[in-house]
């Protein structure tokens, strides 16, 4: 039996995802596991943890060695059981005897760095470390408000869009149940609320990109990709996600809705469909391999598009521990496709047909 082990933060998170790729990794001769990084005893290096037990069909407490393949959920914030995980993770993924799934992407800002110097740069959102708070009012033009937002992405949260008014700085987020706006009437006063929101995380600046459908929802096409039991990256599928009208952001955390992508695409004359779907595929194509060339594999990713006034397309956020809900919202019928993925690349791992490199363990981090 090949040993399986999901890891998590919080046993409540995805808890359907689990259960549901538990229950068909039997059939596959796949042991199925589940457990916080923190549970591992750092002497005896056994697991306290749940089994999925195939004979009662439910999880049960058990202790265990480290599984030999591993599937990373660890959705990090700031608290300090995420950094003790965070550690114990990258500790396991620099042991020979172990595999993961994926090996996770650097922060958004490393990721521009390396995705600039490919031929995927002409999709990219310009983006620059947030370094201090008077350099940033500074650049800050009249006509052209800004993005800042964590160098680590947290499922929209933390994003202000930034503008002159005035004499002063106009400040919105979105929340999850409403808009919230603050006009700063002088530059001082922001200066020291950028000082206080900048002094834990790294924070980032890009211009702000009107992608609104003509009501003035945001909105953006997420796509999933993962790797099929070839080890070849597939298309799961694609669905649109619309955030509030006169919003930021549209992640569903935000109260974003799921449209599927066949609906939203008929509106557009078949011109710029054809247009939309070339570019489309262009970057699906493109965009692994230029992942992959400069870091250690990967088993899934979510990609996050915006589609700004003109038509031009922007990859706004790459997810390599991506959601399933826009997938699941509007293509009910990939369930099965998505439950079974994780373990037939697991197979493949296993059968050692990988070809792919040694991963650079120094690269990898928590997204
Ligand atoms: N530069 C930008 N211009 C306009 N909208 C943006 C910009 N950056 C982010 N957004 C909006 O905010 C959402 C969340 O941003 P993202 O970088 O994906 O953060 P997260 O990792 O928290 O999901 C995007 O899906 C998009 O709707
Ligand atoms: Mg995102």
């Amino acid at each position: 039996m090949l040993s399986f082990g999901i890891m998590t933060l919080n046993k409540r998170s995805e808890k359907s995802y689990y259960l549901e790729m538990a229950k068909r990794a039997y059939k596959y001769g796949i042991a199925c596991y589940r457990f916080v990084p923190s549970d591992i005893n750092p002497i005896s290096e056994k697991i306290n943890g749940d089994f999925y037990n195939p004979s009662i069909g439910r999880w049960e407490n058990k202790e265990f060695s480290v599984p030999a393949i591993l599937y990373d959920r660890c959705f990090y914030s700031e608290d300090s059981l995420s950094k003790q995980c965070m550690s114990i993770v990258n500790w396991l993924k620099a042991r020979d005897d172990i595999r993961f799934l994926g090996y996770g992407l650097p922060n958004k800002l490393e990721l521009y760095d390396i995705l600039t110097h490919t031929n995927i740069s002409p999709y990219l959102v310009k983006t620059m470390p947030f370094t201090n708070p008077q350099s940033f009012i500074d650049s800050l033009l009249a006509e052209q408000s800004l993005i800042i937002k964590p160098a680590r992405g947290s499922q929209g949260q933390g994003i202000f869009h930034i503008k002159k008014a005035g004499e002063g700085i106009l400040v919105k987020t979105d929340k999850k149940d409403a808009q919230v706006t603050h006009h700063f009437e002088k530059t001082e006063k922001a200066i020291s609320w950028l000082n206080r929101l900048t002094a834990k995380r790294q924070y980032l600046i890009q211009p702000y990109v009107t992608l609104s459908d003509k009501d003035g929802h945001p909105f953006d096409i997420r796509i999933l990709l993962q790797k099929d039991s070839k080890g070849t990256w597939n298309e799961i599928g694609r669905g649109i996600r619309t955030g509030k009208k006169d919003g930021i952001i549209s992640n569903l955390s935000a109260g974003g809705k799921n449209i599927r992508f066949d609906d939203w695409i008929t509106a557009f004359p078949s011109s710029l469909k054809n247009y939309l779907r070339d570019e489309l595929d262009e970057i699906i194509e493109t965009l692994p391999a230029a992942l992959e060339e400069k870091l250690p594999p990967l088993f899934e990713m979510g990609i996050d598009i915006g589609i700004g006034d003109n038509g031009s397309l922007w990859i706004l956020d790459i997810n390599s521990k991506p959601g399933r809900k826009t997938i699941l919202n509007t293509e009910p019928e990939k369930r099965e496709e998505l439950y079974t993925a994780p373990l037939l690349y697991a197979k493949y791992l296993e059968a050692g047909i990988d070809k792919e490199r040694r991963p650079n363990h120094a690269k990898t981090v928590s997204n």
